[in-house]
């Protein structure tokens, strides 16, 4: 109902990102500037090293992050905890409460499963107290749903582990936890999209889906050789896996929002012999959203979808501020790069993207 288009120019409420990691420090300042250029607020991401598990360290890194916004830039970190085996009910209270520094959510990593996540428990369901403490706080638990380890601790098939959890862990979960205020983080199959579909429910269980799962299908990710900058967790899908989630989002429905998982790495974790999980799509991802919900006809729903319905979900309004996007080509020509000289390459990058690759819309 806000939205309108005109001549191809779209205006809409500034994008909420429900998934976004900062990281600290040197990367942090030079990844800020381009989420901040199109998210008015975040989820802010706890895998940080060391983790945020308590207020204190959660409200110093919120400093962090407002002292490294460049003047003239405004955006709003919503903190979050890591669901470390030190995450205690009594700071689940303190951060709802607020006072030292407000709890937006708890993130909960599979052991083994990315990078910084060897902190987490091996199945949420093992977190009985603390989940008891969230649902009791309404506070949500943000869910990275794979099964990286089985219980014999061997190693799940990568391209299964999202299936498995959705078939076997999410059931217990909901059962044990019926009030528990659930997000499905960056549902990447066509059983996560018929699950949610099915199940998703207005503030009480709601997913969030990544520019890149929508944009790419995994015969991309492996053209011409290994594609490290679509080199993340969960891995990219097939077509039909992609095709499933665009179905989805095209619904409107008030339960799926955006969430790019925007997770920068410096060049010499992602061109390395054993390439980071993590896709830097801080600098595009808006501009890739609006891409795909173009060509599957659905730009009608596009501004639910990255502005409304995640700030629904976390008890806040839709943002007041707005920017607009316009059809328009336009490449990445040049990394980030930090003040050391790091650089971090971003999705779609001309040569270490797929080749060239061109976005069709541009915010203005
Ligand atoms: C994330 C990161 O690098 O922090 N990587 C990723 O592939 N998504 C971790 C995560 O969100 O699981
Ligand atoms: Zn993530």
């Amino acid at each position: 109902m806000y939205t309108w288009r005109v001549n191809d120019s779209l205006t809409i409420r500034k994008p909420f990102d429900a998934h976004v990691h900062l990281r600290r420090a040197s990367t942090l300042r030079a990844v800020l500037p381009y989420t901040a250029a199109r998210f008015g607020r975040g989820i802010v991401m706890p895998n940080t090293e060391p983790p945020i598990d308590s207020v204190e360290t959660a409200a110093a890194y919120r400093d962090e992050i407002l002292a490294a916004l460049p003047a003239g830039m405004s955006f709003e970190p919503l903190m979050t905890f890591y669901l470390t085996k030190n995450l205690t009910p009594a700071e689940i209270e303190k951060g709802a409460d607020g006072s030292i520094c407000k709890i937006h959510a708890v993130k909960s990593y599979p052991y083994g499963a990315t990078p910084n996540s060897q902190w987490g428990y091996r199945s949420i369901l093992e977190a009985e107290e603390v989940l008891a403490a969230m649902e009791r706080a309404h506070m949500p638990l943000l869910l990275h749903g794979e099964v990286h380890l089985n219980d014999a601790g061997e190693e799940e098939d990568p391209y299964d582990g999202e299936r498995v959890f959705f078939a076997e862990v999410l059931p217990r979960l909901l059962e044990k936890h019926p009030r528990l205020k659930i997000s499905l983080e960056h549902v990447s199959t066509a059983e996560a999209a018929d699950f949610i579909e099915k199940q998703g429910k207005e503030g009480r269980l709601v997913a969030t889906v990544t520019p890149h799962h929508l944009m790419y299908d995994r015969t991309q990710a492996f053209s011409g050789g290994y594609r490290a900058l679509l080199h993340c967790k969960p891995l990219i899908k097939t077509r039909a896996d992609r095709e499933r989630l665009r179905a989805l989002v095209a619904k409107g429905l008030p339960f799926i929002c955006a969430g790019t998982d925007t997770a920068p790495h410096p060049e010499s974790k992602k061109f390395s012999s054993c390439c980071a999980f993590g896709v830097f799509n801080a600098p595009a991802a808006v501009e890739m959203y609006a891409q795909v919900f173009d060509e599957i006809g659905a730009l009608d729903k596009l501004e639910n979808f990255l502005s409304v319905n995640g700030p629904r979900f976390f008890g806040l309004e839709p943002d007041t501020a707005t920017i607009t996007l316009e059809k328009k080509d336009w490449q990445i020509t040049e990394p980030v790069v930090t003040e050391e000289g790091v650089n971090i390459w971003p999705i779609g990058h001309v040569q270490h993207g797929l080749g060239n690759e061109v976005f069709r819309w541009k915010i203005v």
